[in-house]
């Protein structure tokens, strides 16, 4: 992943939870989190709704200790957890204490569904959109390194866009011009 297309993809993901919270949303689920950048979900949500709540969810052990000495100094309302994003039942037992599940939550899956096989990436957001409520959104980016290939996905999907099209005058940075797709998001109410 280069920094270009990094960069842009936080700044949809960036985007899309400002956009969650004023919709409402006060819970996030992030999962594949990632290291802790800026802005990360919770000061991004925070920004829109302070109390929101974020569970941040990974399993690489570096990723972890960086969101554990976040989660530690003076950020309430973050739960990390160490889990296998493909074990959806664990997750969500691991995270119930502190998102509530009978509210609307938003899911966020950045930069994460192109790790594994097509189907066995449909079946895990399937299974993770069946634990949630009704009004609940879920937030999808992955990466593309074939742009004519990206842009019939795009064709073929309403609401999957390049990342940069996404809300671009939502008042937060779009990275670059626009050209062939490499970060392809969509956001979906349940
Ligand atoms: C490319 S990074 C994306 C980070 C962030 N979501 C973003 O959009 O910038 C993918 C992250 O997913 C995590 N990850 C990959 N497979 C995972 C799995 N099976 N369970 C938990 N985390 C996983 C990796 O450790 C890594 O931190």
């Amino acid at each position: 992943m280069t920094v270009e297309v990094s960069r842009e993809n936080r700044q949809f993901l960036a985007r899309a939870v400002t956009w969650a919270a004023s919709q409402g949303i006060g819970q996030f689920i992030d999962l594949g989190c990632g290291m802790p950048t800026v802005p990360n979900t919770h000061q991004t949500a925070k920004a829109t709704i302070p109390a929101a709540r974020v569970a941040y969810i990974d399993n690489d052990p570096v990723v972890l200790t960086h969101l554990r000495a976040l989660a530690e100094h003076g950020n309430p309302g973050v739960t990390v957890v160490d889990g296998d994003v493909r074990e959806p039942g664990a997750i969500i037992a691991a995270i119930q204490d502190d998102i509530d599940l009978e509210a609307p939550a938003c899911l966020l899956m950045g930069y994460l569904l192109h790790f594994f096989a097509p189907d066995a990436a449909r079946d895990l957001v399937a299974s993770y959109v069946a634990r949630l409520v009704p009004g609940s959104y879920v937030v999808l980016s992955v990466g593309r390194a074939d742009g004519a290939a990206a842009k019939q996905g795009f064709g073929a999907y309403s609401g999957v866009v390049d990342g940069r099209e996404w809300y671009p005058d939502s008042g937060q940075p779009v990275h670059a011009a626009p050209r062939d797709g490499r970060v392809i998001v969509g956001v979906a109410r349940v």
